[in-house]
């Protein structure tokens, strides 16, 4: 079984849990609960992604990085859905993060991240529905690559197998690690939505 394979076999249960978590089919989205979900991918996808981009010298891998950062996407979408730049620029960032001392575990976070876009547009049309957010507009983060999902997701793989030498434990264990600190971090949003915020 080549890496890619591995990573997709040992995170499947996280993959599931954070889904089940998301739970989109089953529950009423409005645009307040879409607004907190972007808030809240927002205050982890940030820090983490800060810890990758220092992780490596990405340019000098031959890694777009710039083109590869979901934050971006998620400020725009989080202006368009209403919030003030203040209001993003002051949200809570996720402190429970994993260690991304060096490539192998920026790789492991890295998986995550590049193939939640693959789902990311099955959510995007499920979301798309709801009412007060018509128009596409609030959807960068979910919809990400557009019609380049496929094309980036297979040139992330290239690169992830170029670049994992020997280190393919210490990766897979680090894409668990995203799972769960994500899934935690989640779990803060069902707190914050009850309390009505
Ligand atoms: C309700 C939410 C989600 C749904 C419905 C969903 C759905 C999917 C689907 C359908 C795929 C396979 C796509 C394909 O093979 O073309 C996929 C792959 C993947 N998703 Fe999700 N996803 C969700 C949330 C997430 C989240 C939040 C993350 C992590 C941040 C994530 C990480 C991944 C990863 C890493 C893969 C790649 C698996 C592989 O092929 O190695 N997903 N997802």
């Amino acid at each position: 079984m080549n890496l890619l394979a591995r990573l997709r076999d040992r995170t499947r249960p996280y993959h599931e849990a954070v889904e089940l978590q998301l739970g989109l089919p089953e529950r009423p989205w409005s645009a307040d609960r879409y607004r907190a979900l972007l808030r809240r991918f927002l205050g982890y996808y940030d820090p983490l992604e800060g810890r990758i981009e220092a992780a490596a010298d990405w340019s000098e891998l031959g890694f777009d990085w710039p083109r590869r950062r979901k934050t971006p996407l998620l400020q725009r979408d989080l202006l368009s859905v209403g919030d003030a730049p203040d209001v993003v620029a002051g949200l809570p960032r996720c402190a429970d993060l994993p260690d991304v001392e060096g490539l192998p575990q920026a790789l492991g976070c890295l998986y995550v991240l590049e193939g939640a876009t693959l789902g990311g547009r099955v959510v995007a049309r499920h979301l798309s529905g709801i009412p007060g957010l018509a128009g596409g507009a609030g959807f960068s983060f979910f919809s990400s690559y557009g019609d380049e999902v496929g094309p980036m997701w297979r040139a992330f793989g290239e690169f992830l197998s170029t670049w994992a030498n020997s280190g393919d434990e210490t990766i897979i264990k680090v894409a668990c690690e995203t799972f769960t600190t994500l899934g935690r971090w989640l779990r803060g949003m069902e707190s914050e939505c009850a309390a009505g915020a």
